[in-house]
């Protein structure tokens, strides 16, 4: 088995409707956020649990007022044989202030939750979800599921001696007096989503040598196998033959083969209809960017293994798409190279035609991201793509601008971008608008073809999103650049450090809104 794969032993997950205060189990979990109201030099913080369970209460009734736990976000409290209850401990998690405390809060705090319990070695936890009435109960069902699996993860399957820490069962205690098959279906929902995100930081995890785009066409294939998704994975041959001819640039100067995968998700009992719409996921899938004979500097080129989040982000999306079977159809495009200084490389200077019959001016070998992706829409286009979105760690400039708070997105049709705003209430993800636009084109504008890579130093995140642009055309279209937040450099108490799998929540809500 590929150590790698270790990871996808999911943990078991369950949702309970038993009276929290009698469950058997190493540690139960309850959230509190902090009520007081008071402004001023008297102000202090008053914690406040989300349940309304008398034992729970009275178990946690005399170290709440002892003043040293401020329910702030992700905040922990523990208490050995807490009285009255059946688990060994109780664990308070802190969501921060009642009044800007969300359902993305709660996500967060299941995920400080199975964290606290890894480096324990505690293997089994039970989680209270929130009275209805403080936070939607549907929602926080679900975002608390993504947010456990997803607070399992962890990217150490190369260390050799590693201990076995992942947490194994996970219970969600919901009340009773709730709509129960509605609470099961978001729960497993959750579950879906967050293993399917895990299924993407497990790929962008993965050192170059590891992951080649033959490899990476190889995992598609076999997660497409699994989940019932149609699948076709092609190299060199297939580029040439469709005229991929900024692909093909950017594949020519490594060994390793380039693969083009395409994923397709058909929708039972949805009859083909002309006007129904074919939403195309595009994913840069740069398995190892040196930079090409624009070499990067040796600082920290190690991290860019991560240059195929973009695809797998979509290979993750792709995966939940198989199993939660929205009525849309789908099709994915990955396209995948290494980007090496080689004999063959392309270089500085060169003139290479695109699928679509635009010429590129090469300037810079490291803005490669924006060749592969141009005739990857293309090629969605032509499978009869009629929305397109791609996601890619493309710009360094993406993150000078927007830091590891947001993403940066882009789009063509306010209609179409409505459509991902609203997707973003429900995948708790940030994204913020960046600007298209005339002024960004013409830099991008060649004194010898129809466009070049680079348009400067200046606005750098907004002439790539330009560059793809003249490839989307006028076909509804998204552009999401990741590169700020598809890596997490310093651990929180929610998610491990290393790759985050962002974008699969929302590119997924995105489509399940069509
Ligand atoms: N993969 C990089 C972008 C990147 C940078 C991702 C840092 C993650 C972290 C991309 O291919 C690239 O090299 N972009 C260049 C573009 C430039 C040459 C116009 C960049 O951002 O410097
Ligand atoms: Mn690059
Ligand atoms: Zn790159």
């Amino acid at each position: 088995m590929h150590p790698a794969d270790e990871t996808m032993e999911f943990m078991k997950t369950e949702l309970s409707f038993a009276t929290p205060a009698g469950i058997d189990t190493e540690l139960l979990a309850v959230l509190a956020w902090d009520t007081h109201t008071l402004r001023g030099p008297d102000a202090k913080p008053e914690p406040t649990l989300l349940s309304t369970d008398e034992e729970i209460g009275e178990a946690a009734k005399a170290v709440l007022a002892g003043g040293e736990f401020k329910a702030a976000a992700n905040e922990t409290l523990l208490l050995h044989s807490p009285a009255g209850l059946k688990a060994k401990r109780l664990l308070v998690v802190g969501l921060g202030k009642k009044g800007s405390a969300t359902v993305n809060s709660v996500r967060m705090a299941a995920g400080t939750a199975v964290r606290f319990c890894k480096p324990r070695g505690l293997k089994e936890l039970v989680l209270v979800l929130p009275e209805a009435g403080l936070l939607p109960p549907g929602p926080c069902c679900r975002a608390v599921a993504e947010g456990a699996v997803t607070g399992d993860f962890d990217s150490d399957t190369y260390r050799s001696e590693r201990k076995d820490l992942s947490v194994k069962s996970f219970m969600l205690a919901a009340p009773g007096n709730v709509d129960q098959d509605a609470l099961k279906s978001s729960f497993a929902e959750g579950v879906v989503v967050g293993e399917s995100q895990n299924f993407t930081r497990t790929l962008v995890n993965e050192p170059g040598n590891k992951l080649t785009p033959t490899i990476l066409g190889a995992r598609a294939a076999e997660m497409a196998a699994e989940v019932g998704l149609q699948w076709d994975v092609y190299s060199t041959e297939k580029l040439h033959e469709l005229k991929m001819g900024a692909f093909a640039a950017v594949a020519q100067g490594s060994e390793e083969p380039p693969a083009l995968i395409v994923l397709r998700y058909e929708p039972e009992g949805v009859t083909a209809n002309s006007d129904a719409p074919v939403l195309g996921l595009v994913g840069k899938g740069i398995t190892f960017d040196t930079g090409g004979i624009s070499i990067k500097p040796s600082d920290s080129m190690e991290k860019m293994k991560y240059d195929m989040a973009g695809s797998a982000a979509m290979l993750g999306a792709m995966r939940a798409i198989a199993l939660l079977k929205p009525k849309v159809r789908v099709i994915c495009v990955v396209c995948s190279a290494e980007n090496m200084p080689d004999g063959k490389a392309y270089k500085p200077g060169d003139v290479v035609t695109a699928m679509s019959g635009k010429t590129i001016e090469i300037i810079n070998t490291d803005a490669e991201g924006r060749l592969v992706l141009a005739d990857g829409l293309t090629y969605a286009k032509q499978l009869g793509a009629t929305h397109l979105i791609n996601a890619a760690t493309l710009t360094g400039a993406i993150g000078v601008a927007l830091g590891m708070a947001n993403a940066g997105a882009f789009s063509n049709d306010e209609a179409t971008f409505e459509k991902f705003s609203a997707a973003l209430q429900t995948s708790g993800e940030k994204f913020w608008r960046m600007p298209l636009g005339e002024e960004y084109a013409e830099l991008i504008k060649s004194d010898i073809a129809d466009i070049k890579n680079t348009g400067g130093r200046y606005g750098g995140a907004s002439t790539a999103a330009e560059f793809l642009h003249k490839f989307a055309e006028d076909t509804p279209w998204i552009h999401l650049d990741i590169a700020g937040m598809a890596w997490i450099d310093e651990k929180r108490p929610y998610i491990a450090k290393g790759p985050s799998g962002f974008a699969v929540r929302s590119i997924l809500e995105w489509v399940r809104s069509y």
